[in-house]
């Protein structure tokens, strides 16, 4: 690694004084007693932020500001997203579906869909040490989250290439977002395993931002005598990093216009799925966004709906019991609000170029949690046993209330065959390693069931993993008709 530059006395004496200024001279406290080098990089990583800057998103963060009109606040009126803002693959029209999945293929032919993975997150929950794209689930071929989402986007382009007939040659790139603890291993782990066969120039592997840590009374924390502690801005960091990573730049040149957005840890995702970008697209929205329906009213998951004439995002806890339980007046027996959000996103070039007019806007949200950090008398590092401070995060939905309703969209699809979040260790029993081994194998059950096959074995709850490579959506698997299988088994592509 490349030796920091030390700063001037002059570059030193300006940044302790914005430090100081903003009552946040601590982070200075053992710099004396430092050795050369570690002068210069605690130099470097403090001339990064702006103290002022840090205070005041603390600062709203801890104490969010009253909106201005007083009573809209205490009482925001909720609604629904109105009919002409969703939609639903349960009950849309076959012949809907259809032509938004052919719209969609089009456009992935014509090369104008790329992929964000967010993938910046430390998977504290999972307690893997490694990145989370990178756990095996327990599947017959052991893929990786990474292997199975990059075979999707092979299998897209190869369906769209198809459809667009001979010769066509259809890219969607993947624009994979790291954090600072991801980012290493993230591209160790793609290099190591020939980026699971698409081309390194069509994956841009880039890092999101950090913040430093703050104390409960809003001091930046040490970690060490030499070191601020810093954790990953969000998920919406998304927008700032895809400027500052000229993501943004390689799109444009590639000639993208739409723009497939989802989370590392749904191992069900249908990454870059050509229905959603082609409904997303034949409504010329500038935001869309997957669901799937809130199982019953207590679910603990956000909601998307419209507030105060927006759309918006509104957590479990922020809505009333009773409001959460009402029913739809159109279909007796189904929640009205049963939107639940599963950070799955359609964006449009067009409005994500406008990110660096907003991205600063975005609110910043509170984490509390344990963070190891430095006495300032001692400059020992303590590993503290309760939550001692908090980690600032943006989210990547709290755009959403930007826009107006004509330029926002729902789209409701079937839990079982798109959402399956990794979240928590083996043995939990919930959103861990076996549900989302069991919700692959079932779903390859159901495909290959559809397709007339007949699946057989010992275990009724036993299941056939379907390499995407084989098929994407169920689809091509007609050689299976009048076959048996025995679960679980896997179907790799020959
Ligand atoms: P979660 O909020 O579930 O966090 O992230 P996590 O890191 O996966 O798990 P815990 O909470 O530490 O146990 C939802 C999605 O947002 C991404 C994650 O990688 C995941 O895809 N994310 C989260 C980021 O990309 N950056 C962040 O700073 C935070």
């Amino acid at each position: 690694m490349a030796a920091v530059e030390a700063p001037t006395q002059q570059q030193l004496s300006e940044l302790k004084q914005k430090y100081t200024l903003a009552g946040q001279g601590q982070v200075f406290t053992f710099y004396d007693s430092l050795s050369a080098a570690d002068k210069a990089s605690l130099y470097q990583q403090l001339a990064l932020f702006d103290p002022s800057y840090i205070n005041t998103i603390a600062a709203k963060a801890l104490a969010p500001a009253k909106a201005e009109d007083g009573a809209a606040a205490a009482q925001p009126s909720l609604e629904p997203l109105p009919d002409s803002a969703r939609a639903s693959i349960m009950d849309s029209k076959p012949d809907d579906i259809d032509r938004w999945y052919s719209e969609g293929l089009d456009l992935i032919a014509a090369n104008k869909v790329g992929v964000v993975l967010m993938a910046g997150g430390q998977g504290t929950r999972l307690g893997s040490s490694a990145p989370k794209g990178c756990f095996d689930i327990g599947l017959p071929s052991h893929k990786s989250l990474f292997q199975i989402q990059a075979e999707r986007i092979r299998k897209v382009e190869e369906l769209a290439a198809k459809k667009a007939g001979t010769g066509r040659s259809v890219t969607v790139p993947w624009y994979v977002m790291t954090s600072g603890p991801t980012r290493g291993p993230t591209e160790q782990y793609f290099k190591e395993h020939n980026y699971f066969g698409l081309k390194p120039e069509n994956v841009m592997i880039f890092e999101q931002g950090v913040l430093p840590c703050i104390s409960n009374d809003g001091k930046i924390l040490l970690e060490s005598k030499s070191r601020v502690a810093v954790a990953p801005d969000g998920n919406g960091g998304l927008y700032n990093a895809l400027v500052e990573s000229k993501v943004l730049d390689d799109m444009k040149r590639r000639g993208i216009e739409h723009i497939h957005a989802y989370c590392v840890d749904n191992c069900l995702v249908k990454v870059a799925d050509p229905v959603f970008i082609g409904f997303s697209a034949s409504l010329n929205v500038d935001i869309a966004t997957k669901v799937v329906r809130k199982r019953n009213a207590t679910e603990s998951v956000g909601l998307i709906l419209c507030k105060n004439g927006r759309p918006d995002v509104v957590e479990y806890s922020e809505i009333d019991p009773a409001v959460a339980a009402e029913e739809d007046p159109k279909q007796p027996g189904v929640l009205k609000f049963r939107a639940a959000n599963i950070v799955n996103h359609y964006y449009s070039f067009r409005f994500l170029s406008t990110i660096p007019q907003w991205a600063k806007t975005l609110p910043h949200h509170v984490a509390r949690k344990k963070i190891p950090y430095a006495d300032l008398e001692t400059g020992e590092t303590v590993k503290p046993a309760k939550p001692n401070g908090i980690k600032l995060e943006q989210f990547v939905f709290d755009v959403f209330p930007m826009l107006e309703l004509n330029k926002f969209a729902c789209m409701e699809v079937r839990r079982e065959d798109e959402f399956s979040p990794l979240k928590n260790a083996r043995g939990t029993g919930e959103d861990d390693p076996d549900t989302s081994k069991h919700d692959i194998m079932a779903q390859g059950k159901r495909w290959v069931q559809a397709a007339g096959a007949t699946v057989v074995g010992e275990d009724p709850k036993a299941g056939v993993e379907v390499s995407p490579l084989v098929s994407y959506g169920g689809e091509g698997l007609e050689k299976f008709a009048g076959k048996t299988l025995t679960a679980p088994t896997a179907l790799e592509a020959e």
